[in-house]
């Protein structure tokens, strides 16, 4: 038996890998943040200052997810794969809020910036799995009261499942960064975090911490992820 197989590898993926599914990223051109100011729609001051717009923001987000169009790509899908066969420990964590890894089949998965199918109350912390549009005066099933909101993450506030990410990343063997900017911490820290891993970049270009990386894969992540691991599990 193959002892790389019994290795620890933590994968981070960003808007870039949901691209080519048809999501939008937030920082390229005709990014998301091109057409929206992040203090008006992505922080806890715009949800309390302007609910309705914020709420609209992350229900045509949200909207996107029953297209029947939006499929997992083979970027997502050969991550699945790998996990599926992997016999160390295999840890996916992404800044996306779509589904696409999950529908691809990924287990050991990690949203760090929260998911666009749920919300929770502010008041009660209540989660609630949640496909439709999310409007100001939904009350909150457990505690009645109007507090929902989306469960994302949003500047200022803290991403989800730091101590277990800090930990994976801690023994990782193998840190691969997928179709992300590297502009928004903590995220853009893993690789520095990843001290005894080999690391690898996979984007469409140079971002602006390639320069921490071991290797950078340049190109659309529906090739460069499965062909990079048929030769990661080959050689
Ligand atoms: P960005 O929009 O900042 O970056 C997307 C990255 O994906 C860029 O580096 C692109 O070059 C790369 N990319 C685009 N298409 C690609 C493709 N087909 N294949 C491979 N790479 C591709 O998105 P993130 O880095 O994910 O947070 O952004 C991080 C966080 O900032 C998001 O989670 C979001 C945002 O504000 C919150 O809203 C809290």
């Amino acid at each position: 038996m193959d002892l790389r197989l019994f290795k620890n590898i933590v994968i981070l993926t960003g808007a870039g890998i949901s691209a080519e599914s048809g999501i939008r990223t937030f920082r390229d051109q005709n990014g998301l943040w091109e057409e929206h100011r992040i203090e008006d729609v992505a922080t806890p001051e715009a949800f309390a200052q302007n609910p309705a717009l914020v709420q609209r923001f992350y229900n045509l987000r949200r909207a996107q997810l029953k297209d029947p169009n939006l499929q997992p790509n083979a970027a997502h899908k050969a991550l699945a794969q790998l996990e599926e066969i992997w016999e160390g420990n295999f840890l996916l964590v992404t800044q996306n809020v779509d589904n696409l890894h999950r529908r691809a089949g990924s287990k050991n998965l990690l949203h760090m910036h929260g998911r666009l199918d749920r919300i929770f109350c502010q008041f009660c912390d209540e989660k609630v799995d949640w496909t439709e549009d999310l409007l100001t005066q939904h009350p909150c099933p457990s505690c009645g009261r109007l507090g929902m909101r989306p469960d994302i993450v949003w500047f200022g506030e803290m991403p989800y499942h730091m101590e277990e990410i800090y930990a994976a990343l801690d023994k990782a063997d193998y840190f691969i960064s997928i179709g992300t900017s590297g502009q928004v911490y903590p995220a853009a820290g893993f690789v520095q975090l990843a001290w005894k891993a080999k690391k690898i970049e996979i984007n469409m270009k140079d971002t602006g911490i390639s320069a921490a990386f071991d290797s950078h894969l340049v190109g659309p992540a529906t090739v460069e992820v499965p062909r990079f691991i048929q030769n990661f599990l080959t050689n």
